[in-house]
């Protein structure tokens, strides 16, 4: 097995079996304000969204988990199956090993059994330097993924025994990539939140949505430190919570996936609200699918995605956007220093 296959291993083996959620999302700072009397019928409720031009049951993907092994695979097919059947859009973990072993390609390829669904390609920040554009790519052609998320994992990589942590030029290698790339390019990260000068710095650099992946669910800082990595006490909530994530990348003019901690149906409504385009989340559907529930799993989030929707006047997707709602606590703090 090579490094990075290990590595791969650890992290799916650490996910499943260790308690690896850290800091909250503050998604609990916005109440949806009820209606009583709906005035729509709860089986119009809408779902159904459109985003990069790809339509989605309902707005949400899961986001990349893994790659480049025979658990691996087996995990994507997994995952493929149930996204083509319910309609969502799905993310593949970092295709690095894809360009260093090019053996690895049949790990990530999910469109046989997936031909419908958004599927993204994806790569680590500190690859796009290693790499030219045309191998990164190529690696995503393979896979005829939509669009290709692109992850800046700075805290995540001081965390990681092996981590590469030489951040500089990255904005120039993204400026690069999005240049060459025939489809959109997604700035993500990983758990510690995207804020909104950042935000701004991606969307002149080329990028065609931000995906926060904020504080408040899989603690990157925690998953690579248990893996021998520095001492990650004082940095368990480090970042920027997805709820305020959303807000600031909501300022910065590109579609927004909302992801960290997003558990619920109710999670999604807060985030869409927000003025988030998607939702996203990787270990609630990496957890379900090892026990085989990842249908019930979204059967339910749709169920209270719909209910939320219901609940406050909101037929389609685009009502729910412009939901009435109320920001408390820290979240309207935080509003009223950055949002101005
Ligand atoms: C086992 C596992 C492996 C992951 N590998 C990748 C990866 O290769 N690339 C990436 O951008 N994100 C990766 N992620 C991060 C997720 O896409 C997501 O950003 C993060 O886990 C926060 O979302 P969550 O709280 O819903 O888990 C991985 C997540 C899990 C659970």
């Amino acid at each position: 097995m090579t490094k990075t296959e290990e590595r791969k291993n650890d992290h799916l083996n650490i996910c499943v079996n260790e308690n690896v959620e850290t800091g909250s999302t503050w998604l609990e700072h916005v109440k949806l304000v009820h209606y009583s009397l709906p005035e729509i019928n709860f089986n119009e409720v809408d779902t159904s969204t459109e985003f990069l031009g790809k339509k989605f049951s309902m707005p949400l993907m899961i986001t990349a988990i893994t790659g480049g092994t025979k658990r691996a695979q087996e995990i994507n097919r997994k995952i493929a199956r149930v996204a083509q059947d319910k309609g969502i859009g799905m993310g593949v973990g970092s295709q690095r090993i894809m360009i260093e072993k090019p053996g690895t390609s049949e790990t990530f390829y999910v469109r046989d059994i997936a031909p419908d669904i958004f599927l993204a390609g994806n790569i680590g920040v500190y690859q796009i330097k290693q790499y030219s554009p045309e191998q990164v790519l190529e690696a995503t052609d393979r896979i005829e993924a939509d669009a290709l998320c692109v992850h800046l994992n700075a805290a995540q990589e001081v965390f990681q025994p092996e981590g590469d942590t030489d951040f500089s030029g990255c904005l120039d290698a993204l400026s690069d990539l999005c240049k060459a790339a025939g489809i959109p390019v997604i700035a993500k990260e990983v758990g510690n939140g995207i804020n909104r000068t950042l935000a701004k710095e991606l969307v002149s650099a080329g990028v065609s949505a931000i995906d926060t992946e904020g504080v408040g669910g899989t603690s990157w800082i925690l998953v690579d430190s248990l893996r021998g990595g520095p001492d990650p006490s004082q940095f368990l909530d480090w970042g920027i919570p997805t709820a305020a994530s959303v807000m600031e990348c909501a300022a910065a003019g590109v579609p927004v996936i909302a992801s960290g901690g997003i558990r619920t149906g109710l999670d999604m409504a807060k985030a869409i609200s927000l003025g988030a385009s998607l939702a996203g989340f990787a270990l609630p559907a990496l957890k379900a699918v090892e026990e085989n529930r990842l249908i019930d799993l979204l059967d339910r989030i749709g169920f209270e995605l719909k209910t939320s929707m219901f609940l406050t006047r909101s037929r389609t997707v685009s009502d729910l956007a412009r939901a009435e709602k109320v920001i408390t606590g820290p979240l309207l703090e935080w509003a009223g220093q950055r949002m101005k």
